[in-house]
Protein backbone atom coordinates (compact mmCIF):
# COMPACT_ATOMS: atom_id res chain seq x y z
CA UNK A 1 0.00 0.00 0.00
CA UNK A 2 1.06 3.53 -1.03
CA UNK A 3 2.04 6.32 1.53
CA UNK A 4 -1.01 8.00 -0.24
CA UNK A 5 -3.28 5.36 0.09
CA UNK A 6 -2.03 4.58 3.94
CA UNK A 7 -2.90 8.50 4.42
CA UNK A 8 -6.80 8.52 2.35
CA UNK A 9 -7.46 5.40 4.79
CA UNK A 10 -6.54 7.87 7.44
CA UNK A 11 -8.63 10.45 6.39
CA UNK A 12 -11.55 8.91 5.59
CA UNK A 13 -12.61 7.95 8.57
CA UNK A 14 -12.09 11.05 10.09
CA UNK A 15 -13.99 13.45 7.93
CA UNK A 16 -17.30 10.76 8.21
CA UNK A 17 -16.79 11.13 11.67
CA UNK A 18 -16.48 15.27 11.43
CA UNK A 19 -19.25 15.06 8.56
CA UNK A 20 -21.60 13.47 11.27
CA UNK A 21 -20.61 15.78 14.09
CA UNK A 22 -21.67 18.73 12.00
CA UNK A 23 -24.59 16.84 11.35
CA UNK A 24 -25.35 16.26 15.22
CA UNK A 25 -25.26 19.83 16.19
CA UNK A 26 -27.48 20.41 12.55
CA UNK A 27 -29.92 18.42 13.90
CA UNK A 28 -29.94 19.99 17.09
CA UNK A 29 -30.60 23.22 15.91
CA UNK A 30 -33.45 22.46 14.23
CA UNK A 31 -34.98 20.43 16.77
CA UNK A 32 -33.99 23.41 19.72
CA UNK A 33 -37.88 23.40 20.38
CA UNK A 34 -38.48 19.84 20.35
CA UNK A 35 -39.28 18.45 24.34
CA UNK A 36 -38.29 15.45 23.62
CA UNK A 37 -34.54 16.20 21.79
CA UNK A 38 -34.55 18.94 24.76
CA UNK A 39 -34.92 16.06 27.36
CA UNK A 40 -32.39 13.59 25.91
CA UNK A 41 -29.75 16.44 24.53
CA UNK A 42 -27.46 15.51 27.25
CA UNK A 43 -26.93 11.92 26.62
CA UNK A 44 -27.57 11.88 22.44
CA UNK A 45 -25.33 15.58 22.00
CA UNK A 46 -21.60 15.28 22.80
CA UNK A 47 -19.99 11.90 21.96
CA UNK A 48 -17.44 11.78 19.81
CA UNK A 49 -16.64 8.41 20.06
CA UNK A 50 -17.79 4.79 18.09
CA UNK A 51 -21.63 4.86 17.17
CA UNK A 52 -22.30 8.97 16.63
CA UNK A 53 -25.78 9.29 16.70
CA UNK A 54 -28.21 12.27 15.01
CA UNK A 55 -30.09 13.35 18.41
CA UNK A 56 -33.94 13.43 16.85
CA UNK A 57 -33.69 10.54 15.09
CA UNK A 58 -32.57 8.56 18.27
CA UNK A 59 -35.26 9.32 20.10
CA UNK A 60 -37.85 8.33 17.99
CA UNK A 61 -36.33 5.46 16.98
CA UNK A 62 -35.78 3.79 20.66
CA UNK A 63 -38.95 4.46 21.35
CA UNK A 64 -40.43 3.11 18.14
CA UNK A 65 -38.26 -0.25 18.80
CA UNK A 66 -38.70 -0.25 22.97
CA UNK A 67 -42.98 -0.20 22.26
CA UNK A 68 -41.80 -3.04 19.30
CA UNK A 69 -39.98 -5.03 21.67
CA UNK A 70 -43.04 -4.24 24.54
CA UNK A 71 -45.42 -5.36 22.07
CA UNK A 72 -43.96 -8.67 21.30
CA UNK A 73 -43.67 -9.43 25.27
CA UNK A 74 -40.15 -9.06 25.61
CA UNK A 75 -39.72 -6.49 28.15
CA UNK A 76 -41.64 -4.46 31.12
CA UNK A 77 -41.34 -2.12 33.45
CA UNK A 78 -38.79 -3.44 36.46
CA UNK A 79 -37.23 -5.01 34.12
CA UNK A 80 -33.09 -5.65 33.99
CA UNK A 81 -32.17 -5.12 30.50
CA UNK A 82 -28.84 -5.60 29.28
CA UNK A 83 -27.45 -3.87 25.58
CA UNK A 84 -24.64 -5.57 24.16
CA UNK A 85 -22.93 -3.33 21.43
CA UNK A 86 -25.10 -0.56 22.95
CA UNK A 87 -22.80 2.36 21.37
CA UNK A 88 -23.13 5.70 23.32
CA UNK A 89 -27.07 4.38 24.74
CA UNK A 90 -29.37 5.25 21.85
CA UNK A 91 -31.42 1.99 22.76
CA UNK A 92 -31.80 3.35 26.81
CA UNK A 93 -34.14 6.36 26.14
CA UNK A 94 -37.38 4.35 24.96
CA UNK A 95 -36.48 1.80 27.64
CA UNK A 96 -36.07 4.26 30.57
CA UNK A 97 -39.10 6.29 29.58
CA UNK A 98 -40.83 2.80 29.96
CA UNK A 99 -39.76 2.09 33.14
CA UNK A 100 -36.98 -0.67 33.14
CA UNK A 101 -35.17 -0.86 36.75
CA UNK A 102 -31.86 -1.57 35.37
CA UNK A 103 -30.03 -0.68 31.86
CA UNK A 104 -26.82 -2.22 31.31
CA UNK A 105 -24.58 -1.33 28.30
CA UNK A 106 -21.69 -2.94 26.99
CA UNK A 107 -19.38 -2.29 24.34
CA UNK A 108 -15.79 -2.38 22.96
CA UNK A 109 -15.17 1.34 22.41
CA UNK A 110 -13.79 2.61 25.37
CA UNK A 111 -14.72 6.27 24.56
CA UNK A 112 -18.49 5.41 24.06
CA UNK A 113 -18.41 3.68 27.93
CA UNK A 114 -16.92 6.56 28.92
CA UNK A 115 -19.22 9.06 27.35
CA UNK A 116 -22.50 6.86 28.34
CA UNK A 117 -21.36 6.89 31.95
CA UNK A 118 -20.59 10.30 32.28
CA UNK A 119 -23.87 11.11 30.32
CA UNK A 120 -26.45 9.27 32.14
CA UNK A 121 -24.92 9.86 35.47
CA UNK A 122 -27.95 11.60 36.33
CA UNK A 123 -30.41 8.58 35.46
CA UNK A 124 -29.03 6.34 38.62
CA UNK A 125 -30.06 3.10 36.96
CA UNK A 126 -28.23 2.94 33.89
CA UNK A 127 -24.21 1.91 33.83
CA UNK A 128 -21.85 0.91 30.97
CA UNK A 129 -18.90 -1.82 31.02
CA UNK A 130 -16.57 -2.47 28.83
CA UNK A 131 -15.94 -5.53 26.81
CA UNK A 132 -11.95 -5.32 25.74
CA UNK A 133 -12.20 -7.44 22.05
CA UNK A 134 -11.14 -6.65 18.93
CA UNK A 135 -13.12 -5.68 16.05
CA UNK A 136 -11.21 -4.53 12.66
CA UNK A 137 -14.15 -1.11 12.96
CA UNK A 138 -14.89 -0.31 16.25
CA UNK A 139 -11.72 -1.93 18.85
CA UNK A 140 -8.68 -2.44 16.46
CA UNK A 141 -6.63 -2.12 19.65
CA UNK A 142 -8.87 -4.62 21.63
CA UNK A 143 -6.23 -6.94 24.01
CA UNK A 144 -8.91 -10.47 23.97
CA UNK A 145 -10.28 -12.38 20.80
CA UNK A 146 -13.94 -11.90 20.14
CA UNK A 147 -14.85 -15.67 20.02
CA UNK A 148 -13.34 -15.86 23.69
CA UNK A 149 -15.67 -12.85 24.89
CA UNK A 150 -17.01 -13.51 28.62
CA UNK A 151 -19.95 -11.03 29.41
CA UNK A 152 -18.96 -9.58 32.49
CA UNK A 153 -21.93 -11.02 34.71
CA UNK A 154 -22.93 -13.77 36.53
CA UNK A 155 -24.99 -16.16 35.11
CA UNK A 156 -29.10 -15.88 34.87
CA UNK A 157 -28.54 -11.60 35.58
CA UNK A 158 -31.42 -9.85 32.96
CA UNK A 159 -34.37 -10.10 32.16
CA UNK A 160 -34.44 -8.96 28.47
CA UNK A 161 -31.13 -8.89 26.52
CA UNK A 162 -31.24 -6.01 22.94
CA UNK A 163 -28.43 -5.94 20.40
CA UNK A 164 -29.41 -3.95 17.79
CA UNK A 165 -27.17 -4.02 14.47
CA UNK A 166 -24.46 -6.02 16.75
CA UNK A 167 -24.44 -9.41 15.05
CA UNK A 168 -23.99 -7.01 11.55
CA UNK A 169 -20.36 -6.33 12.98
CA UNK A 170 -19.37 -9.27 14.28
CA UNK A 171 -16.97 -10.36 11.63
CA UNK A 172 -17.38 -14.25 12.08
CA UNK A 173 -19.72 -16.61 12.58
CA UNK A 174 -17.99 -18.30 15.52
CA UNK A 175 -17.93 -14.52 17.35
CA UNK A 176 -21.78 -14.64 16.77
CA UNK A 177 -22.09 -17.80 18.45
CA UNK A 178 -19.72 -16.70 21.37
CA UNK A 179 -22.61 -13.64 21.75
CA UNK A 180 -25.22 -15.76 21.76
CA UNK A 181 -24.36 -18.55 24.00
CA UNK A 182 -23.02 -15.81 26.51
CA UNK A 183 -26.46 -13.84 25.81
CA UNK A 184 -28.21 -16.64 27.38
CA UNK A 185 -26.19 -17.33 29.92
CA UNK A 186 -26.99 -13.95 31.32
CA UNK A 187 -30.57 -14.14 31.18
CA UNK A 188 -33.09 -15.19 33.57
CA UNK A 189 -34.82 -18.74 32.43
CA UNK A 190 -37.76 -17.68 30.58
CA UNK A 191 -35.92 -14.07 29.70
CA UNK A 192 -36.00 -12.62 26.01
CA UNK A 193 -33.72 -11.35 23.71
CA UNK A 194 -33.68 -9.60 20.30
CA UNK A 195 -30.81 -9.75 17.83
CA UNK A 196 -30.42 -8.64 14.41
CA UNK A 197 -28.73 -9.96 11.75
CA UNK A 198 -27.50 -9.55 8.22
CA UNK A 199 -28.34 -13.29 6.85
CA UNK A 200 -27.27 -14.99 3.15
CA UNK A 201 -30.03 -15.50 1.47
CA UNK A 202 -30.70 -12.72 0.29
CA UNK A 203 -27.36 -10.88 1.02
CA UNK A 204 -23.73 -12.61 -0.29
CA UNK A 205 -21.61 -13.88 2.86
CA UNK A 206 -19.14 -11.32 3.76
CA UNK A 207 -16.63 -11.45 7.45
CA UNK A 208 -15.95 -7.37 7.19
CA UNK A 209 -17.00 -5.48 10.11
CA UNK A 210 -18.42 -2.86 8.21
CA UNK A 211 -21.22 -5.25 7.24
CA UNK A 212 -20.84 -8.89 8.59
CA UNK A 213 -23.20 -11.41 6.81
CA UNK A 214 -23.62 -14.77 7.92
CA UNK A 215 -25.34 -18.16 6.10
CA UNK A 216 -29.04 -18.32 7.62
CA UNK A 217 -28.82 -21.54 8.40
CA UNK A 218 -25.87 -21.27 10.48
CA UNK A 219 -27.33 -18.20 12.71
CA UNK A 220 -30.71 -19.91 13.06
CA UNK A 221 -28.19 -23.52 14.72
CA UNK A 222 -26.19 -21.34 16.98
CA UNK A 223 -29.83 -19.50 18.42
CA UNK A 224 -31.97 -22.75 18.82
CA UNK A 225 -28.94 -24.26 20.97
CA UNK A 226 -29.98 -21.98 23.81
CA UNK A 227 -33.55 -19.99 22.23
CA UNK A 228 -36.82 -20.78 21.34
CA UNK A 229 -37.39 -18.33 18.50
CA UNK A 230 -40.63 -16.79 18.90
CA UNK A 231 -41.09 -14.32 16.02
CA UNK A 232 -38.70 -12.82 13.10
CA UNK A 233 -39.37 -9.92 10.44
CA UNK A 234 -37.59 -8.49 7.65
CA UNK A 235 -34.10 -9.48 6.56
CA UNK A 236 -36.15 -10.12 3.28
CA UNK A 237 -34.08 -7.78 1.14
CA UNK A 238 -29.83 -6.24 0.48
CA UNK A 239 -31.09 -3.14 1.68
CA UNK A 240 -29.03 -1.78 4.19
CA UNK A 241 -31.16 -0.89 6.97
CA UNK A 242 -33.20 -4.38 5.97
CA UNK A 243 -31.95 -6.70 9.57
CA UNK A 244 -33.37 -9.70 9.70
CA UNK A 245 -35.04 -9.00 13.18
CA UNK A 246 -35.28 -12.32 16.00
CA UNK A 247 -37.68 -12.13 19.18
CA UNK A 248 -36.09 -15.17 20.99
CA UNK A 249 -36.98 -16.81 24.61
CA UNK A 250 -34.47 -18.52 26.65
CA UNK A 251 -36.64 -21.53 27.89
CA UNK A 252 -37.89 -21.71 31.43
CA UNK A 253 -36.55 -24.43 32.31
C1 LIG B 1 -24.15 0.11 14.63
S1 LIG B 1 -23.69 0.32 16.29
C2 LIG B 1 -25.23 -0.02 17.13
C3 LIG B 1 -25.30 0.69 18.46
C4 LIG B 1 -26.60 0.44 19.25
N1 LIG B 1 -26.86 -0.97 19.44
C5 LIG B 1 -27.80 1.09 18.60
O1 LIG B 1 -28.69 0.36 18.14
O2 LIG B 1 -27.84 2.32 18.56
C6 LIG B 1 -22.74 -1.16 16.64
C7 LIG B 1 -22.15 -1.16 18.05
O3 LIG B 1 -21.55 -2.44 18.31
C8 LIG B 1 -20.35 -2.24 19.02
N2 LIG B 1 -19.49 -3.42 18.82
C9 LIG B 1 -18.79 -3.76 17.71
N3 LIG B 1 -18.15 -4.93 17.91
C10 LIG B 1 -18.47 -5.34 19.16
C11 LIG B 1 -18.13 -6.49 19.94
N4 LIG B 1 -17.31 -7.44 19.46
N5 LIG B 1 -18.65 -6.58 21.18
C12 LIG B 1 -19.49 -5.63 21.68
N6 LIG B 1 -19.82 -4.52 20.99
C13 LIG B 1 -19.33 -4.38 19.75
C14 LIG B 1 -19.79 -0.96 18.42
O4 LIG B 1 -18.83 -0.35 19.22
C15 LIG B 1 -21.04 -0.13 18.24
O5 LIG B 1 -21.33 0.64 19.38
Amino acid sequence: MSQLDRRHRRALPAARRLAKLALVRWDLLRHRNDPSVRRWKGVLAGASAGHIVVPSRAVASSREEAGDFAAHGLVKAGHRVLDVGAGNGRQAIGLLEMGVAEYVGLDVVPGSVEWGNRAFAGEGKVHFDLLDVTNAMYNPKGTQPPEQAVFPYPDASFDFSVAGSLYTHLERMEVAARYVAETARVLKPGGAAYMSFFASPPNAVNSGAVRSVFPREEILAAIEEHFVVERTANGTTTDFHDQWRLYLRKPAG
